[in-house]
């Protein structure tokens, strides 16, 4: 695979076994993992392609924002699916989600992470608020879904760029090694499963994510379309995995939308 890259192991136990990968790219350096799977789809590829890199130039994140991280210090990866929509696309976000804390939680320990919604993994010392330590991008290309994200595994010996100086990285707050291939194993079995509790067992999915939701229960303020904002009580996550925001008067379904605790809280 390269200097740097997933070992051969790895590669043939992910290929060969029950997960969703079925081939992996390596990239050294590239521009976007995304954008290379997306090109992957619109060529049609077989699904199951992972795309990784050590690097990237133009890292995307959601609503058109950049993704940043320093070299060789995460995980980055686009997985290109051909998973039906089903009746509520919007659960899908919230299945990748869940499938990043579950497979954090297993390295650096059950309450040291948690969700924003709809899938920002956040992390946590004891003691200490959340931080940003990934963040999701997932994204449709005809029949196809390719589903981004960027973990922020070993942060300790490097500086943040300017637009993550909040955030946090794993091994910051496991205060050891967080081994960024077995992290990605760990992800691609539980993705496997949590995208099959979408299909055929909805309602167990979304108690997993309300479970690791710290959104849940806080004030937060979401920025929506169309430059409106809306500020109250997160409440509940809807079938379709919308956030449900009662502002004192109504209960209100925010679909798409920047979401702000504005409390920061910890675990
Ligand atoms: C966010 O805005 O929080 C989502 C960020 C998603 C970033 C990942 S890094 C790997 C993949 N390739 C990209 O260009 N973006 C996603």
């Amino acid at each position: 695979m390269g200097s740097g890259g997933p070992p051969e192991q790895l590669v043939g136990a992910l290929v060969a076994g029950p997960s969703l990968v079925s081939s992996v790219e390596w990239h050294e350096r590239i521009d976007s993992t995304s954008r290379r799977a997306r090109e992957a789809a619109e060529a049609g590829a077989a699904p199951g392609l992972l795309v990784l890199a050590d690097e990237q130039t133009a890292g995307r994140g959601r609503r058109g924002r950049s993704w940043a991280a320093p070299p060789g210090t995460g995980l980055l990866l686009s997985l290109m699916l051909r998973e039906p929509a089903g009746p509520n696309p919007g659960v899908l976000p919230l299945a990748v989600g869940v499938a990043l804390a579950e497979a954090a939680a297993a390295h650096v320990g059950d309450a040291q992470v948690a969700l924003k919604w709809p899938n920002d993994l956040l992390a946590a010392r004891p003691g200490a608020t959340w931080a940003k330590a990934a963040g999701v991008l997932v994204e449709a290309v005809g029949d196809a879904v390719v589903v981004g994200a960027g973990v922020n595994v070993d942060w300790r010996a490097t500086e943040r760029p300017p637009e993550a100086e909040q955030a946090v990285s794993l091994a910051e707050v496991a205060g050891r090694d967080v081994d960024r291939w077995r992290l990605l194993a760990a992800f691609c079995g539980v993705l496997t499963n949590r995208l099959a509790d979408r299909r055929e067992r909805p309602e167990k999915l979304l108690a997993a994510y309300c479970d690791r939701c710290a959104t849940l229960g806080q004030a937060v303020a979401a920025e929506l379309p169309g430059d409106r904002r809306l500020t109250g009580r997160a409440v509940s996550v809807a079938d379709d995995g919308a956030l449900v925001v009662d502002d004192g008067h109504a209960r209100h379904l925010v679909h798409a939308a920047d979401v702000v605790h504005v409390r920061p809280a910890g675990p």
